[in-house]
């Protein structure tokens, strides 16, 4: 996988500045007073600094934006980056400022001067997280070069340093997501995704990979019905994390593993089809967050399920019209083989409450277009059958900078997937089309599980770079979820 690249930590001296031959970031303060360390660099450079400070383009950055010195006189370092950052920070403005540091990287690595700053590690998280790179089918002239050694400056490096194994822990979550949801659908198949699952058993995870006898076995029919047009054959990994109290029911995280999603015989348009191999962010992102649970060594009983599948037309492809029992015995009718998705989650939903009895339940699913339409790529949509479990999530994604926005749900959009033949059918026509595939999924929560569906398919992926991610995927909830499992569950 793309590890993140891990800074090192220094105490504060000149000579460090002075010498460094890549890059120099000075987190600044706001109002330009600099520190003794930024005296001295101002001095060597001649008053560039001073200058810079003094200027228009200085006055009109935000917090924890950057404006750049390249090639500055009377030091080694081809560029300084000034941040301007307080020394006491909101968690955003830090991750912010990293981020700017972690964009601009090279080759020639970094020295941040973080001095009297008090939120040294989420400065690093934002430099580990933009620093990015998801560069393994780039060869030759564009092949990616390796981001150079960082070294931050700090008072107390021995605390920063101890302070860094949770934040790296995240930072790895997110870049294993990310990975994962880039990875091409000829190489991220069922049993690729099922075997990098499984190498996550020398964290201290429990790895169970259930093969499609199984799932047969379970009577998982209208999981498997996706599947069954494919050469990869469908699985469904368990991750058991055991942290916490023993015999402590879990909580339960369920992704959407559809590693390509062509729509199967309701085909899609060609058109972008490429981005389904997406769809399995969901997944994806349980996968992150289970990777992060277990390098932190999270004090709480968590388990990951993840289905996984590909939709694709086949001879032997599931048909629209066709009628599929699930699990709990619900029989579905197939109106459309493209909300494959809902089909999946519905028999790993009722799995993981036969199996593990949880106290909560989140799945996360790149669902449907409609959300996109709704939110656009701005926020994910939380929909829940307990406003408890809604509020804990949603103030979670607020405090890491993660996007939620609660949907409505209720009965009376059942009406639009009531099927003239089976219990329900998997579409309910255009209008709340994200809502009426929620409600299709609470069919498959009992009353008695606070549960909570996150569609995330507008934000798992970016066209444009975010702050913390460079174009493309994002890793979108891992950090939400991992803050969600420490303040609800370890708190
Ligand atoms: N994987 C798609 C949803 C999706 C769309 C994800 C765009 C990311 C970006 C899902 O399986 C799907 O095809 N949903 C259909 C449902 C419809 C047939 C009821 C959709 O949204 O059009
Ligand atoms: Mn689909
Ligand atoms: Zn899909």
């Amino acid at each position: 996988m793309t590890l993140p690249l891990t800074p090192d930590f220094a105490p504060a001296a000149f000579d460090m500045l002075a010498a460094a031959e890549g890059r120099l970031v000075l987190l600044l303060p706001p109002d330009g007073r600099l520190g003794v360390l930024a005296r001295r660099v101002n001095r060597a450079a001649r008053g560039a600094v001073q200058r810079a400070l003094e200027s228009t383009a200085w006055e009109k950055l935000k917090r924890g934006e950057a404006m750049e010195l390249a090639w500055p006189v009377g030091l080694k370092a081809e560029a300084m980056q000034l941040v301007k950052l307080p020394a006491r920070p909101t968690v955003a403005e830090a991750r912010k400022a990293g981020a700017a540091a972690g964009r601009a990287l090279g080759e020639a690595g970094a020295v941040v001067l973080a001095v009297g700053q008090r939120r040294v590690a989420d400065v690093a998280l934002g430099l580990m997280l933009r620093a990015y790179d998801f560069a393994r089918y780039r060869t030759g002239e564009s092949a990616a070069k390796p981001k150079g050694p960082v070294t931050m400056l700090v008072d107390d490096p021995d605390s920063a340093r101890a302070a860094l194994p949770p934040v790296a822990a995240v930072a790895e979550g997110v870049c294993f997501t990310r990975d994962l949801v880039s990875e091409p659908a000829n190489v991220l198949t069922t049993s690729d995704f099922a075997d990098r699952l499984a190498e996550m058993k020398t964290l201290g995870l429990m790895v169970e990979i259930l093969e499609e006898s199984d799932l047969a076995k379970l009577g998982m029919r209208a999981l498997l019905g996706v599947g069954q047009g494919s050469e990869s054959p469908s699985k469904v990994v368990v991750m058991e994390w055991q942290g916490g109290a023993s015999g402590e029911a879990p909580f339960a995280f369920v992704g959407k593993g559809v590693c390509f999603d062509t729509g199967g015989i309701s085909i899609k348009p060609a058109q972008g089809m490429e981005e389904m191999t997406m769809d399995m962010g969901g997944a994806g992102v349980v996968a992150g967050l289970m990777r992060t649970l277990a390098l932190r060594k999270a004090k709480a009983n968590v388990v990951g399920l993840v289905g996984l599948v590909e939709n694709m037309p086949d001879g032997r492809a599931q048909r629209p019209g066709d009628i599929v029992a699930s699990m709990k015995g619900d029989t579905i009718e197939v109106i459309n083989t493209d909300a494959e998705g809902r089909l999946v989650l519905a028999d790993v939903l009722w799995y993981a409450q036969e199996r593990f009895r949880p106290r909560g339940m989140i799945d996360l699913a790149t669902l449907t277009g409609a959300i996109i339409i709704a939110l656009g790529h701005e926020n994910a949509g939380v929909f829940a059958n307990d406003d408890g479990l809604a509020a804990a999530l949603l103030k979670a994604a607020g405090a890491e900078g993660e996007g939620a926005w609660r949907m409505p749900m209720g009965p009376a959009y059942d009406e639009q997937i009531k099927s003239r033949l089976a219990d329900m059918k998997n579409t309910g026509g255009r209008p709340a089309g994200s809502i009426t595939a929620a409600q299709f999924l609470r069919r498959f929560v009992r009353d008695e599980t606070p549960w909570c569906h996150i569609d995330i398919a507008g934000v798992t992926l970016q066209s444009k770079d975010t702050m913390l991610a460079p174009k493309g995927a994002t890793g979108w909830g891992v950090m939400t979820l991992d803050r969600l499992v420490r303040d609800m569950l370890e708190g």
